[in-house]
């Protein structure tokens, strides 16, 4: 038998910093315990042999290296295809193909396990093909997959912060310049739960990259009167000044952008002294921004977030796209007990199971 590596990566939560990436702003994520693992085999054959334990019904993938455009049908390999596609564009040639073997154990939407898989397998081809590639050159790589091959206008976020995560840490990212510092996330006796809606969605059929357009309508506009860069760099006063301009629905898009990135201003300084009452209040508004403004979160993911509040939780928002997958929540150790209740108050309005996991 040929060697067999192992490889694995996390996915995230995002924390705070919702929607920011693509408006050049920062954001706070950090790395959970779940995630995607491989079983890595060399094989002789220029190919990929792609099987996934999370979809049995699916055949073993058989690709070769030399048909890698995108095709609906080749279903989660796409992602996988995506990134040896955009590697041969730049000139790196694979002289043989690999045979592997995935296991995901991310629940639902808004943990990444796209990104998840996508950095996994940059992790694979750098580790057994020595490319000899940063770190950033594989996320720029991976999200020109999201863009370009998938056709999603999403961000940096998920794949930096998923190369570039440590357990412990939120990774406060500058999405405009491209770089990073780490922040202990020290919750003392409190724990970070990932409440999962069990309401599905994917990125490519929600309003995601609507999102992106109005967010860039509004950009367009703005320059006509004030020299900014992204819709992160403008202040809540020249907002104030100037959001008459757009109309009404670009301007709840812009004011979510503004205040949002706002918070994570604060946010850095409530970090720093261990404030939770600060990130409790900026958790809390960033859910009802997203919701009111933005509208990306929907019934279930208010269902949950509300179902938090009625117990007294208000650390709790939904994280990462929106439109249903995962929210998270802070909560006391001592305060456990009320999970069951959490998800009781859920059931009642939704009529749906959630899952509730340690982050
Ligand atoms: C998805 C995208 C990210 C980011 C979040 C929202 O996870 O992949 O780039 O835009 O949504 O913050």
């Amino acid at each position: 038998m040929n060697k067999e590596y192992t490889f694995f990566a996390p996915g995230r939560v995002n924390i705070l910093g919702e929607h920011i990436d693509y408006n050049g702003g920062l954001v706070a994520p950090t790395v959970i315990t779940n995630g995607t693992s491989a079983k890595v085999e060399k094989i002789e054959k220029r190919e990929l042999e792609i099987y996934s334990e999370n979809f049995p019904d699916l055949k073993t993938f058989k690709i070769s290296l030399d048909n890698l455009e995108y095709r609906k049908e080749d279903n989660y390999t796409n992602y996988i295809k995506g990134i040896f596609y955009y590697l041969q564009k730049l000139g790196f040639s694979f002289n043989h193909g690999l045979k592997i073997s995935i296991k995901g154990d991310i629940p639902g939407g808004g943990l990444s396990s796209s990104a998840s898989l996508e950095i996994l397998v940059c992790n694979i081809i750098e580790q057994i093909y020595k490319l000899n590639l940063s770190k950033l050159d594989y996320v720029k790589i991976s999200v020109k997959v999201e863009n370009e091959y998938l056709g999603v206008s999403s961000g940096v976020m998920d794949q930096y912060s998923i190369m570039f995560g440590k357990k412990g840490y939120l990774t406060l990212i500058d999405c405009n310049k491209l770089t990073h510092e780490y922040i202990p996330f020290n919750l003392e006796n409190k724990t970070l739960l990932i409440l999962n809606t069990n309401k599905k969605r994917t990125l490519q059929d929600s309003k995601y990259n609507e999102r992106y357009n109005e967010c860039m309508s509004g950009l367009k506009t703005l320059k006509q009167y004030i020299n900014i860069n992204n819709l992160s760099e403008l202040s809540i006063s020249d907002f104030e000044k100037y959001k008459d301009k757009l109309d009404d629905v670009i301007r709840k898009r812009v004011k979510h952008v503004v205040y949002e990135s706002n918070r994570m201003k604060e946010l850095k300084t409530a970090l720093s002294k261990n404030d939770f009452k600060t990130l409790e209040k900026l958790m809390s508004l960033s859910h009802e921004s997203l919701k009111n403004d933005y509208e990306v979160t929907g019934f279930h993911l208010d269902s949950i977030v509300e179902a938090c509040n009625e117990v007294g939780i208000y650390a709790a928002r939904m994280t990462g796209a929106g439109f249903g997958g995962n929210a998270i929540c802070i909560i006391d150790n001592d305060k456990m007990h009320l999970v069951d209740e959490i998800k009781k108050k859920y059931f009642e309005k939704t009529n749906i199971h959630a899952s509730i996991t340690k982050g």
